[in-house]
């Protein structure tokens, strides 16, 4: 047989299939752990691409949840592979874990490609491994589900819940104004991650879990159940028996993936109150796949979608709560209502979104919101434009403080994060609460990798006399888990030369959210002799892997993916190893 792809047959086939010296090497040594001749007969070959790592502490109880696909796979007749892929580990990968974003998505998609897989389970948690291993798959385009590791158990403080990065970040400034002491502290990192999985406040681990239930690439219920829950396992088993399924029937990725299901997804980010990082992440997905998503798409659907679910770091609860009170389906029920979901969009369980969710209850009013009777409303994601930003730059309402949404103030600029980190405790900074923080040079090439320091800490003066939050402004990111009146995603980024940095100390910003505008009050003639002095700093390793991101990498308004990575290649491997 040719290794060409066979018209009807299992791609697994062109390599287990083969009765020549082919099919020899492709069985042979795959045989080596006791696999009988029978598994080679043509059933579907799954592959489960696993982000275990220890070193990702989210995802390090993944070894258990991919014997339970394995399990679901065998019941239905296939043969389950496990493969490992680079996981990425939010906490611990320097300088931040959105560099290797795209080199683990390159990992992912070479794998699924270059071997006998027929459809593929992705184990996905912490933050990254979630677009990282769909943006593989998206450019490939086999059968896939998605499963994510789910969120940890509520923490507990003193008596009280406190959530993943919502309360470090509250917690640490409680420590640097005083109000707690390093003992109060250390025992906080104790109670705050108590069991196996992702963050458990909405930041990015929990909603990009909800953004894959929204289009569909998960099973139902796959947000919200936590890691430790039986309910996690049967979800594994149930994703491993239907991905057989979804081979027989000829489903691939891109039939989920489709526009319907991203505009489901936009809305369903609005009414979670998700994290920012979702507009990046499903821009890159989308363009992998050949959906043209725009950031404007976020403003233009966003509007008008109230947020329902009070959870942090918009509210008070987590996602266990979130669970309990009935999880995504109840939101995706609320959206369905209210004529805010393409109610068509298929499922990876076979069932339209809509047939999986019309009839979810909740049991708790007080997490999940009723859509006439919102958490917050009208806070979608939305997306400012003006001088300082021509290509665009985000801001979450929701996370926001109401009475500075409309805000002109004096700049104190941070030429870099460490500028920032130098500067920010010293006593004789010139702030006040009205200033706005400008922080450059933290973008995709900036600093590089497009850094969650967006949400940067306010100066100790300023916190003692507590004020809690600023207009701050950069061309990073922010947690997922973090709050305040931050505008993010600035584009062009200031390494790029975008207007950000020409930014001086004491030049005025104005900030309408309402308007959609973010404005440098600043004459064009002097912004045209501060460019002609302005230099490209220089990146800052030449070689290997961060040479080739520097190189290659977009803004964030097309997803801070790599340029050549956009689009799919498909299955087809022409070529035999040998
Ligand atoms: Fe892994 Fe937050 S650190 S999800």
């Amino acid at each position: 047989m040719s290794a060409k792809k066979r018209p009807g047959g299992l791609r697994s086939v062109q390599w287990f299939g083969r009765q020549d010296i082919y099919g020899f090497i492709y069985r042979s040594w795959v045989k080596n752990r006791g696999i009988p001749q029978d598994q080679f007969d043509g059933r579907p070959v799954i592959g489960i691409c696993n982000t275990y790592s220890e070193l990702t502490p989210c995802n390090s109880h993944f070894r258990t949840i991919a014997e339970h696909v394995k399990n679901g796979v065998l019941d239905a007749g296939g043969f389950p592979l496990e493969f490992p892929v680079m996981s990425l580990g939010e906490t611990l990968l320097r300088p931040t874990a959105m560099l290797y974003r795209n080199l683990a998505s390159m990992d992912v998609e070479e794998s699924i490609r270059g071997n006998p897989l027929d459809g593929v389970v992705l184990l996905a948690g912490c933050d990254k491994t979630t677009p990282a291993t769909l943006m593989g798959a998206a450019s490939v385009d086999l059968p896939t589900i998605l499963v994510s590791g789910g969120p940890m158990l509520s923490g507990k403080y003193h008596g009280k819940d406190i959530g993943s990065g919502t309360n470090t970040w509250s917690m640490s400034e409680d420590l640097r104004a005083g109000k707690l002491t390093l003992h109060e502290f250390h025992e906080a990192e104790s109670c705050m991650h108590r069991s196996h999985g992702h963050c458990m406040t909405m930041g990015t681990a929990s909603t990009m879990a909800s953004m894959s239930e929204a289009l569909g690439v998960a099973m139902p219920g796959n947000a919200a159940f936590p890691a430790v829950d039986a309910r996690r396992n049967v979800i594994a088993r149930m994703a491993g028996r239907r991905i057989v399924d979804l081979v027989r029937e000829k489903v691939p990725l891109s039939k989920i993936l489709t526009r319907q299901a991203f505009e489901n997804a936009i809305r369903a980010l609005a009414a979670i109150g998700g994290s920012t990082n979702a507009v990046i992440h499903l821009i890159a997905i989308a363009r992998r796949i050949g959906v043209d998503l725009k950031l404007a798409d976020f403003d233009r659907l966003g509007r008008g979608v109230h947020t329902l679910v009070n959870l942090m770091p918009s509210g008070k609860y987590l996602m266990e709560d979130f669970c309990y009170a009935g999880g995504l389906p109840a939101v995706l029920r609320e959206l369905g209502e209210n004529r805010l979901l393409h109610k068509g969009a298929l499922t990876v369980n076979g069932n339209t979104i809509w047939e999986n969710n019309r009839e979810a209850p909740c049991y708790n009013r007080d997490v999940i919101f009723p859509f006439a009777k919102p958490f917050k409303k009208n806070t979608g994601i939305a997306v400012l434009r003006g001088n300082l930003c021509p290509g665009g730059a985000i801001i979450k309402p929701s996370a926001a403080t109401p009475k500075l949404m409309r805000h002109k103030g004096r700049a104190v600029v941070f030429e870099n994060i460490e500028d920032f980190h130098t500067r920010i405790d010293d006593p004789n900074l010139d702030i006040d609460e009205k200033c706005v923080m400008v922080l450059k040079n933290c973008g995709p090439k900036g600093y590089p990798g497009m850094a969650e320091v967006g949400n940067m800490p306010l100066a100790p003066k300023i916190l003692k006399r507590g004020i809690t939050d600023m207009v701050r402004i950069s061309d990073a990111r922010m947690s997922g888990t973090a709050y305040g009146t931050v505008i993010l995603h600035i584009v062009p980024e200031a390494a790029a030369g975008g207007a950000l940095a020409l930014v001086e100390n004491g030049d005025v910003i104005e900030l309408d959210v309402a308007k959609r505008k973010l404005h440098l009050h600043v004459s064009e003639k002097e912004l045209k002799r501060r460019r002609a002095r302005w230099k490209a700093p220089k990146a800052q390793l030449g070689r290997g892997y961060w040479h080739l991101y520097h190189e290659h990498v977009l803004q964030a308004d097309a997803g801070a993916d790599l340029d050549f990575l956009v689009g799919r290649s498909g299955a087809l491997v022409p070529r035999d190893n040998h």
